[in-house]
């Protein structure tokens, strides 16, 4: 276990070190911002956004999506459709918060592998940008709604059955998987043929996404060479490959950049005998915002259990941040009173829930002198997290500050107990 302080190169791009040793994101000290909104509490470095939207507008031009389901409010919506992207939202929720924020409809890219009846009539009734067809019931409904009304644009998502080195849970290119149409099995080519006979269906691109956390763009350039024989042929407009390129967490970890993956990507396209006209796309989401957040925490209790074990319990846990549980995902902790101290000691680093599960960061590297009421913070937090956050036994989930400048401003509050009831009856 080594005892290094934290890598700086995990932190969000505008970090800076302050003249006491503490941490500072947008010329924000991460004290300061406790002192006023408490904690847990999600910091997003706006300029590390604007950063990677306009790195993936550059990389892959401007129809390239952010994927919502990584990090979704009102003002991460209009920040990425800024930069020109668009949005891939995969529900009503989704679609409804992107729209609300004033993205235009057609600039929304709706997927799902269960879209219901109810979403799809409102993606069509709103006329977003591109609906991903993910099953022939989906075909027959959206058949029927659109028989009569302008043509909708559709892609079909097809699974080129890859299996990309990534956690099961995460990996979605394999012939055995609910998403898309699979493309040895003669699915893909028969779902292209019922869009093609739906009058009110217009198909411009085929879709596939192979995983998520993966750091070889090999396994992209894999994905482009089983797509190539079964996409070239259909003379198609737009090929998307799907998000999933793989972002650093941990002391050790290197992901390629937004602009090495599409370099990769065009590099394979054109060998693969891709035309070049055929617009190539992408919709990243944990590239876009992962790097760019830190989540803060307040220690409550050090237990040290001779022999065995210390634990540090903090504030939040599994309902902030459910990827260490779910996926056994690997986070870096330090104290940003003193950013860069060493970390000679270990501890679990725990939650608040009531199940030994909550945990964040197992046999974590810890300053030595970690105390109670310390303020913690955990790296490479931005992407699901908060969407993924849960009200798990009536915790409040935190809110999110964007902060830029100097300035820091709340672009999600707090959840109160008033919130916690506001739905019952
Ligand atoms: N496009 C589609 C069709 C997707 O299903 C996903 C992610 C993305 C794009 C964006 O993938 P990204 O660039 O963020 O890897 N909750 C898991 C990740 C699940 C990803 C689901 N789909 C995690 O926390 O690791």
């Amino acid at each position: 276990m080594s005892a290094a302080p934290l890598p700086l190169s995990l932190l969000p791009m505008t970090a800076s070190i302050g003249s006491t040793g503490e941490l500072l994101i947008g010329g924000v000290s991460l004290l300061d911002l406790v002192a006023e909104y408490g904690t847990p509490l999600f910091v997003y470095d706006e300029e590390h956004l604007h950063a990677r939207c306009s790195e993936a507008v550059n990389a892959w031009g401007s129809g390239v999506a952010y994927a919502t389901k990584a990090f979704l409010c009102s003002e991460m919506a209009r920040l990425a459709h800024g930069h020109g992207m668009c949005l891939d939202v995969s529900t009503g929720g989704e679609m409804f918060v992107a729209l609300r924020a004033g993205v235009p409809a057609g600039s929304l890219i709706f997927h799902g592998n269960n879209k219901s009846p109810q979403e799809l009539a409102e993606a069509v009734r709103c006329g977003v940008g591109r609906i991903v067809v993910d099953s022939f019931d989906e075909i027959v409904r959206l058949d029927e709604l659109t028989r009569e009304g302008p043509r909708q644009d559709v892609s079909i998502r097809v699974t080129p059955g890859i299996e990309a080195h990534t956690h099961e849970f995460v990996r979605t290119g394999q012939a055995d998987s609910k998403f898309g149409f699979g493309l040895e099995s003669g699915q893909a080519g028969d779902a292209v043929t019922a869009v093609v006979s739906c009058s009110g269906l217009n198909l411009v691109g085929i879709h596939c996404h192979i995983g998520s956390q993966i750091f070889s763009t090999g396994s992209f350039s894999r994905a482009l060479e089983v797509m190539a024989p079964f996409f070239v042929p259909l003379g198609l407009e737009e090929l998307c490959l799907g998000g999933g390129l793989g972002v650093a967490y941990v002391e050790g970890e290197e992901a390629p950049t937004i602009t090495e993956w599409a370099e990769v990507v065009r590099a394979s396209a054109a060998g693969a005998g891709i035309p070049g006209e055929v617009r190539i796309t992408a919709e990243p989401g944990r590239a876009i915002v992962a790097q760019a957040a830190i989540t803060l925490y307040t220690v409550g209790t050090v237990k040290e259990i001779p022999g065995i074990r210390t634990y540090v319990a903090v504030d939040g846990g599994m309902s902030d941040n459910p990827r260490p549980v779910l996926y056994g995902s690997g986070y870096e902790v330090f104290l940003p009173r003193e950013a860069e101290a060493e970390r000679p000691r270990v501890a679990d680093l725990v939650g608040k829930h009531c199940e030994s599960g909550d945990f964040i960061v197992k046999d974590a590297s810890v300053p030595a002198d970690i105390r109670v009421g310390d303020v913690l913070a955990t790296p490479v937090s931005g992407a699901y997290g908060y969407s993924m956050a849960s009200n798990y036994n009536k915790v409040g989930r935190p809110p999110v500050l964007f902060v830029a400048d100097g300035q820091a401003r709340l672009v999600v509050r707090r959840e109160g107990y008033d919130d916690l009831v506001r739905l019952d009856a």
